[in-house]
């Protein structure tokens, strides 16, 4: 059933729209008539995704499908001119793009890979700064930005140092953008999922050692479209007193 949300006519620039939990929210606000600039850096996953969501939308012309690496800050700023340049304004930015390191569940602090460390911290906590600043820069009156944190942005997680490291930084970027930019009713909150089904989370749980290891804690896994539902809330007009927090969707994991 069509969840009735109030985002029709939003244009909303989504990053990591090629799988999960951006693809899902994409999917959403397509069919509540969002116009969508969608990006990923997997260009043949971005490419099969901007079918979909093109299929759901009223018009293909509602939906800008860019391969972007949010690593690279000319990539980035490139993408949210274009964004502007098409449909004339930014209404909400949902920076969703994310990674887990190579080696995870394994490593102590004391044994960090400093490659692998690098690369978490580049597209988690870069890659989310270098979006929200082009988003601000160019952000409506009563816009709405949403950032992937996670349950690993709230409580510490052995073995999972620089995956835990940035989504406790991106909290603090969201909380800071947030108090800077409320006069211009513009609002940042992040989601903190907790076991999403998806690619990321099969992943996870197999270097953690199974499925039994998160089942005595949580009541399920939970789906991307859950959380593109409350993203959808976050973007909307009626959720437009909430900024500054931090969201958590997970099942019970981490009170
Ligand atoms: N799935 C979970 O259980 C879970 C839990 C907590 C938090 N999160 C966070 O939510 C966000 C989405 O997770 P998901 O499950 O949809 O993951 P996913 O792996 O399904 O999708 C992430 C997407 O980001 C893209 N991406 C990776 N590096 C990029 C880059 N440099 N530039 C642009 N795009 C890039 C990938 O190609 C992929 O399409 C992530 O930030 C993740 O850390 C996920």
């Amino acid at each position: 059933m069509p969840v009735d949300f109030d985002v029709k006519g939003k244009v909303i620039a989504i990053t990591g729209a090629g799988s999960g939990i951006g693809f899902a929210t994409a999917r959403l606000l397509a069919e509540q008539g969002c116009l969508l600039s969608i990006c990923d850096v997997n260009g043949t996953a971005l490419a099969e995704c901007t079918k979909e969501i093109a299929a759901l939308s009223s018009s293909p012309l509602n939906i800008l499908s860019t391969v972007v690496d949010v690593r690279k800050v000319s990539d980035v700023d490139s993408w949210i001119d274009a964004t502007v340049a098409k449909f004339g304004k930014l209404d909400g930015g949902i920076n969703m793009a994310g990674v887990i390191p190579k080696v995870i569940n394994i490593e102590r602090v004391e044994d960090l890979n400093d490659e692998d460390w690098n690369f978490v911290i580049d597209v988690n906590l870069n890659g989310v700064m270098h979006c929200m600043r082009a988003q601000l820069r160019n952000m409506n009156i009563g816009g709405s930005i949403i950032n992937a944190a996670s349950i690993c942005g709230v409580i510490g997680f052995p073995k999972n140092a620089a995956y835990t490291a940035t989504k406790h930084a991106v909290i603090g970027l969201s909380r800071t953008a947030a108090k800077e930019v409320g006069d211009r009713e513009i609002r940042v909150n992040c989601i903190a999922p907790g076991l999403i089904e998806g690619p990321m989370q099969q992943k996870s749980v197999a270097t953690r050692g199974g499925e039994q290891v998160w089942k005595c804690h949580i009541m399920r896994r939970g789906t991307p479209f859950e959380v593109g539902s409350l993203i959808t809330w976050l973007l909307c007009d009626q959720s437009k007193y909430i900024s500054g927090t931090v969201q958590i969707i997970d099942g019970a994991w981490a009170c």
